[in-house]
């Protein structure tokens, strides 16, 4: 694993969205594999900055990893329009060339098999994550196994919590989400795992430095040849030894 460590959440997210920009440039179709929450949008400023500057966008092909269930994409706390806010409606990729989960698939174990099919039909060259405080990817959550395919989950009651800043309620927030299985995380190319905030401080230790374990879905990635974790110095500040140098991994 690299580690890069940035003064701060924009100059982080400009990094990942220069590494976006190797991708693009080197594929003849390339292919995302995309986040929501708040630690990408900075990444997510710096790649629509970078297509105002010419970076054209138009063979990109994007995979989101999770959607909550029951929630339409035009809901305005839906992953859909979270993406639509913050990345679609600025750049030039193309409606066909965006998929999302369908929270509100009629079938939602055929959506799941639909799901899966799309990122065999279009493997993953860049893979952008968040990390969740207790160290889910995606919505692969704390367990006793961790699944490979897509497929549907409760959500922990810790990331109802976390994610209830976004609702006005705690109870407006979806209990259960579809998401992409650790399987098509790892056979991304590249994975870039994002994290910003005192708050993710120890989550990231234990996910880069820990053994690997499905109660820190995160460690998951050590298993992976090609993953740069992206931090900023607080999120990064249990990563430094006693004279304050950044641990090697
Ligand atoms: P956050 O969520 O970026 O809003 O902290 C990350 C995650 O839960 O994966």
């Amino acid at each position: 694993m690299k580690i890069r460590v940035f003064d701060n959440a924009h100059d982080a997210g400009v990094y990942v969205a220069a590494l976006a920009e190797q991708v693009v440039e080197r594929q003849a179709k390339p292919v995302l594999g995309l986040a929501t929450g708040s630690t990408p949008i900075p990444f997510y400023q710096a790649l629509i900055r970078l297509h105002q500057c010419g970076l054209d966008l138009s063979n990109v092909t994007t995979i989101n990893l999770d959607e909550y269930i029951g929630l339409t994409p035009s809901h305005p706390q839906s992953y859909a329009r979270f993406m639509w806010e913050n990345l679609f409606s600025h750049v030039n990729i193309p409606e066909t060339q965006i998929h999302l989960p369908n929270g509100v698939a009629s079938d939602l174990e055929a959506e799941c098999i639909r799901y899966d099919e799309i990122i065999r039909k279009n493997p993953i060259h860049l893979q952008v994550l968040g990390i969740g405080v207790n160290g889910h990817i995606g919505f692969n959550e704390p367990d006793d196994t961790l699944l490979s395919r897509t497929h549907i989950v409760n959500l922990c009651p810790e990331t109802v919590a976390s994610n209830a800043r976004f609702f006005q309620h705690i109870d407006d927030v979806p209990k259960r989400a579809i998401t992409m299985g650790v399987q098509a995380i790892l056979q991304a190319d590249q994975i870039v795992l994002m994290a910003f905030g005192r708050e993710k401080a120890e989550i990231i230790a234990k996910a880069v430095f820990g053994e690997v374990r499905t109660d820190v879905p995160a460690s998951i990635l050590n298993l992976h040849k090609n993953v740069t974790v992206v931090l900023d110095k607080d999120s990064a500040s249990e990563l430094f030894d006693e004279s304050g140098v950044l641990r090697r991994k």
